[in-house]
């Protein structure tokens, strides 16, 4: 990254202020980071991809394990650096605290860290120009009687209708694909997990709020969307009639969108594949056939502690109707090792499920606690030691599977989407139906369209092919 030197010229009243963001951990908050830009763009904030050029810098947190919480700390410390530096040279920096971390740990971040300015959970992104005017009415207090401005309710009302929506200018930064939030919170209650608590209760956007969004981004040139949740198949929003809407449905009508043309969703849960979600998997073309489908483990005993509510025997008969219906669905999961009690014989029984899946796909964590949540409640904790092998071991058993996947396309020919100029010149990239990169020789005219290519090879982490002429018509 290179360095800039501080702006020569002082901002005018007319100049933008500049805004970065920095954004950890899920998609969601990708899709959040874009829409917090958008509602302080009319505020007079243009975006910077520079955070030594910025004004206000924002840090889009995650909370899901404590590595993660952690880097906000550290960023913090090098943030107070670039504030001391600006202040000597005679402008200013605003920092602000987003995301789960914030949620959870508002007040604390406030007290630890007094140089930032605004401490604000995920929802309250809508309020973010009135905290951001309170905030600025306090810049020039002695620092003895500054105060962050701390916003962490869960509000009544609908942050959505209250958002910008994602805007032609950021989808077309976002290029081809396009993330959209559908659903938001989670009233599962993982016992490991602090989503329920950082989030909040399940919510979902209602079905015309949804729909027109999508319109509006396809309008623009996007040709896939991922509809985003942290329970994104307990989707249930409300259409124009008042009825309730499951993601199922909604798929069938995002169908209906001219110039849209792949649909994905993650996150799910197994007890949310409900029969009319499977069946738009069999229906629908542009319901691509990659499903991110977490299990955690594959013992029936642990799955019980995490309060998953299935048994692995459920898990393999869900994943065997999902195959009825879309034979060629890759699946993609996320395990936990270590969680508290897991005895090598419950790991196991993971490795055994996951070889029976056959992933494409998988990320794995070593279980962290999290405050709050009642796994952290629970005896029996599982050595660092014992997690750290137990990682390395299903991670080995994943990479060679994936690896198997990949080879399994070798001969085949994919309809790939191509989204950008290649690493190599002559090359361009896209994605196959499962989600792998893919690229291959091509001009740039290529870019924007379905293109099918013949797979030739198998790299680490993609796959190299070479344009297949479509049958002559
Ligand atoms: N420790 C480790 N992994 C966790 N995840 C969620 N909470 C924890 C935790 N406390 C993982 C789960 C989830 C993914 C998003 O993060 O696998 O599916
Ligand atoms: Fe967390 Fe479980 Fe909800 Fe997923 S389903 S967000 S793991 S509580």
């Amino acid at each position: 990254m290179t360095e800039m030197m501080p702006q020569m010229t002082p901002p005018t009243t007319t100049s933008p202020k500049k805004l970065f963001i920095k954004t950890y951990g899920c998609q969601m908050n990708v899709y959040d980071s874009d829409r917090m830009a958008d509602a302080l763009a009319p505020h007079g904030y243009a975006p910077t991809q520079d955070m030594a050029e910025a004004d206000l810098v924002l840090l889009n947190t995650c909370h899901i394990r404590e590595k993660a919480s952690e880097k906000v700390f550290s960023e913090l410390g090098r943030l107070k650096e670039l504030q001391n530096e600006k202040r000597a040279a005679g402008s200013d920096l605003m920092i602000g605290v987003a995301g789960c971390v914030a949620q959870a740990e508002g007040e604390e971040i406030a007290r630890r860290a007094p140089m930032v300015d605004m401490v604000f959970g995920p929802q309250a992104y809508h309020r973010l120009p009135d905290m951001l005017a309170r905030a600025e009415s306090q810049r020039h207090m002695h620092p003895s009687l500054k105060r962050a401005v701390v916003d962490t309710d869960f509000p009544q009302e609908d942050k959505f209708a209250h958002l910008p929506a994602a805007r032609k200018e950021v989808t077309i930064s976002r290029g081809l694909t396009a993330f959209l939030t559908v659903q938001e919170g989670c009233d599962k209650f993982c016992s490991f997990c602090v989503v329920p608590y950082t989030r909040g209760a399940e919510v979902s956007r209602p079905v015309e709020q949804v729909v027109g969004e999508a319109r509006r981004l396809a309008e623009a040139g996007v040709k896939e969307i991922t509809l985003l949740g942290q329970n994104v198949n307990a989707y249930h929003g409300v259409d124009g009639k008042g009825r309730s809407v499951g993601l199922g449905e909604l798929a069938y009508l995002l169908a209906e969108i001219p110039g849209l043309e792949r649909l994905r969703y993650t996150t799910s849960h197994p007890r949310d594949m409900d029969a009319a979600l499977i069946a738009a998997h069999r229906d629908l073309d542009l319901l691509m056939p990659y499903l991110h489908l977490p299990v955690q483990s594959g013992s029936d005993r642990i799955l019980k502690a995490m309060n998953r509510k299935h048994t692995a025997a459920d898990y393999l008969a869900l994943i065997d109707t999902i195959k009825a219906a879309r034979p060629d669905m890759a699946l993609s999961g996320d395990f936990i090792v270590g969680f508290p009690g897991e005895t090598e014989q419950d790991f196991e029984d993971t490795l055994a499920i996951i070889r029976q899946v056959g992933y494409a796909s998988a990320y794995s964590f070593k279980y962290s606690t999290r405050p709050g949540t009642p796994g952290a409640a629970l005896g029996d904790q599982v050595d660092e030691a014992v997690k750290t092998e137990r990682l390395a071991r299903l991670q080995e058993l994943v990479t060679s599977l994936t690896n198997q996947f990949h080879a399994s396309m070798v001969g085949r020919t994919l309809p790939v989407l191509i989204e950008r100029v290649g690493r190599m010149p002559g090359q361009v990239g896209g994605r196959s139906p499962y989600l792998q990169a893919v690229h291959l020789e091509g001009g740039a005219e290529l870019i924007g369209a379905i293109h099918p290519v013949e797979i030739i090879g198998v790299s680490t982490n993609s796959l190299s092919g070479r344009l297949a002429r479509a049958a002559a018509a």
